[in-house]
């Protein structure tokens, strides 16, 4: 049947069952206006903005399979005696929450594999949430009108962090066990007030009798509500400031390039949550993770080698592994910095960079313009530089948290692995940030060269007087709106002191740490053509061109050119000309 043949969707069976139905809605709710302007939104594509989709179709798995979960966990630590069919536990004595994880993982129908589920999830979530991240910072999305949304996200990845924590530390197994006792040291580290906020979490010494129950408020309400509360405003807000696009043709500032939402976006995102949804049964299926009855239930006085908490608390677990032994003693108190400092004080000075960084670039700049067209990293050397250096120094705490395992596995000294690595924390992240930079820059010098001398083609060229050339053709309307699109940003100059009568400048000290931020995010660039350089350059590609074009071929290496010259195609099978396709 050929489309025109088609019936219209309004007039088919179910086409008149949803138009009744839209009908009822609207005279009730006038809901067909709002529908009609918001399903025919524009999205603009890139495969990144997937990312944020990620994090969402995980956190409705997470939530799906956690509710699984709550049927069957029973948190609460009164004691009891293992009698599942798990032999080598046979009589133990546990806390009823390991008692119930041991039932939903042995004895509950589908409840191991959920469990499995739920976990993987959970870190499909935080990795999805880390890259996606790093998407909207490498690429400027956070700027004017975004900074909100960027401090939402912020709190979300904090909050989600909380999520996962407050998840593993459930089932009391001697994993998450030792998880929560270096959860109350970083509490009892808390000045003046740690011993009496331990007291209180715990509902006395540690372990206590209060704890699993009480977490288990917090992870399954508390977390949950927070975190659906900060998506549906994270969302709303995408919607309303409209999503940013990348530079290409026809793109500006003021529009968007994209597809509509509905069908296209309706059909790829609903596609594209079941795609998640089944990558993460397959991998839970597949690959165990948390094998909590192997680690035995916890008690307070042991502790298993080797043990590692969940990826995106690894790097917390690694600040305090290298951290020196720094205590400082006065008026009777002790005061932990060995604890405080990679525990609480470098998370927290973390959490206030990554929350203040768009409001230091707008300052640096006094730029108050909106930006609905995103940055390439490489146009922003300082921004890309500076990403860098954080996650360097990221996954060097992460790679402290692995420490004892390194050690065992490579047979090296675990003092030798923390020394490296507190000189690597403060000498490494630097000099990715100068390569990164440098990269960037070099990669800006490349788009300057393919503006102004066109891209290269692999073709030589002899020229009569037997010199070689290479061939250079225009660069597409995609990649020269792509080089185009590169913002011009001028660092503030540094502030004279006085002005033109004589008085003294009386903002001078913050004019000048204006001026040499902005000199530093901003001052190393390569500069764009100007519109007569590229004008000049057109027309000197387009004169190699007409020049070049090929007239005779002589055989499949080798043309003649208008001028004489030979064009060489070392090992190209056949020749662009109209009447080679017949002859090879
Ligand atoms: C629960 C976690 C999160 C979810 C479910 C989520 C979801 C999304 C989705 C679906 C989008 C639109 C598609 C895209 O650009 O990828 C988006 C955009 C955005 N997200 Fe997130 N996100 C989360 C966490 C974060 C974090 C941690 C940050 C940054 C700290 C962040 C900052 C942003 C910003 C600024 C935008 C607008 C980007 C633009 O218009 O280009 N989000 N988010």
């Amino acid at each position: 049947m050929s489309t025109s043949e088609l019936t219209p969707p309004e007039l088919t069976g179910i086409g008149k069952k949803g138009a009744a139905a839209a009908t009822f809605v609207d005279e009730r709710v006038g809901s067909n206006g709002w529908l009609r302007r918001n399903l025919n939104k524009v999205f603009p594509d890139h495969w990144s903005f997937m990312l944020g989709e990620v994090a969402l179709y995980s956190f409705i798995v997470v939530l799906l399979s956690g509710v699984y979960l709550t049927l069957f966990f029973k948190p609460s630590m009164v004691e009891v005696i293992y009698d599942g069919p798990y032999i080598p536990l046979k009589g133990v004595k546990m806390s009823e929450a390991y008692d119930s994880a041991l039932g939903i993982s042995f004895e509950i129908r589908g409840g191991l594999l959920m469990r499995q589920i739920h976990h993987w999830a959970a870190l499909f979530f935080m990795t999805a949430i880390a890259v996606h991240m790093f998407r909207v910072f490498f690429t400027g999305a956070f700027r004017k009108p975004r900074e909100l949304n960027w401090m939402i996200g912020v709190g979300l990845a904090m909050t989600a962090l909380m999520a996962g924590f407050s998840g593993y530390s459930l089932p009391d197994d001697l994993l998450s066990g030792t998880g929560l006792r270096i959860a109350e040291g970083i509490v009892l580290s808390i000045p003046v007030v740690g011993t009496w906020a331990s007291f209180l979490l715990f509902g006395g010494e540690f372990p206590g009798t209060d704890f699993i129950s009480r977490l288990y408020g917090v992870h399954i309400l508390l977390i949950p509500g927070i975190l659906l509360a900060l998506i549906t405003v994270h969302l709303m807000l995408v919607w309303v400031q409209k999503h940013t696009q990348f530079p290409g043709p026809a793109r500006t500032n003021n529009n968007v390039v994209g597809y509509p939402l509905m069908p296209i976006y309706m059909a790829k995102a609903g596609g594209f949550f079941f795609l998640v949804f089944g990558i993460i049964v397959i991998i839970s299926g597949l690959v165990q993770l948390n094998p909590i009855w192997l680690f035995g239930p916890y008690t307070p006085d042991q502790v298993s080698a080797g043990t590692q908490p969940d990826w995106y608390i690894g790097w917390l677990d690694g600040a305090l592994r290298v951290m020196p032994n720094w205590e400082i003693q006065a008026f009777g108190y002790t005061l932990s910095l060995n604890v405080l400092t990679p525990a609480l004080i470098i998370p927290g000075l973390i959490t206030v960079a990554l929350m203040a960084y768009p409001f230091l670039e707008r300052w640096a700049t006094g730029d108050k313009r909106e930006h609905h067209l995103l940055d390439r990293p490489r146009d922003n050397p300082t921004r890309t530089g500076l990403g860098v250096m954080a996650i360097t120094f990221y996954v060097l705490l992460w790679i402290g948290g692995g420490n004892d395992i390194i050690a065992v596995g490579f047979d090296l000294s675990i003092n030798s692995i923390i020394w490296f690595l507190r000189i690597s924390l403060i000498v490494l992240p630097p000099i990715a940030f100068l390569i990164t930079k440098r990269i960037c820059l070099s990669l800006q010098r490349r788009d300057r060269d393919k503006l102004l001398h066109g891209r290269e083609t692999g073709q030589i060229l002899r020229l009569p007087h037997g010199e070689f050339i290479e061939i250079h053709a225009p660069l597409n309307d995609n990649e020269r709106a792509k080089i185009m699109a590169k913002p011009e940003v001028k660092p503030v100059a540094a502030p004279p002191e006085t002005d033109s009568a004589g008085v003294r400048n009386p903002k001078l000290k913050s004019d000048r740490r204006r001026s040499k931020l902005s000199q530093f995010l901003f001052g190393d660039t390569v500069a764009k053509p100007s519109a007569a350089e590229i004008e000049h350059a057109d027309e000197h590609l387009a004169e190699q061109v007409a020049v070049t074009a090929p007239v005779i071929q002589e055989d499949n290496e080798l043309e003649i050119a208008h001028d004489g010259s030979v064009l060489h195609h070392p090992g190209r099978p056949i020749s662009n000309r109209p009447d080679s396709q017949q002859k090879s």
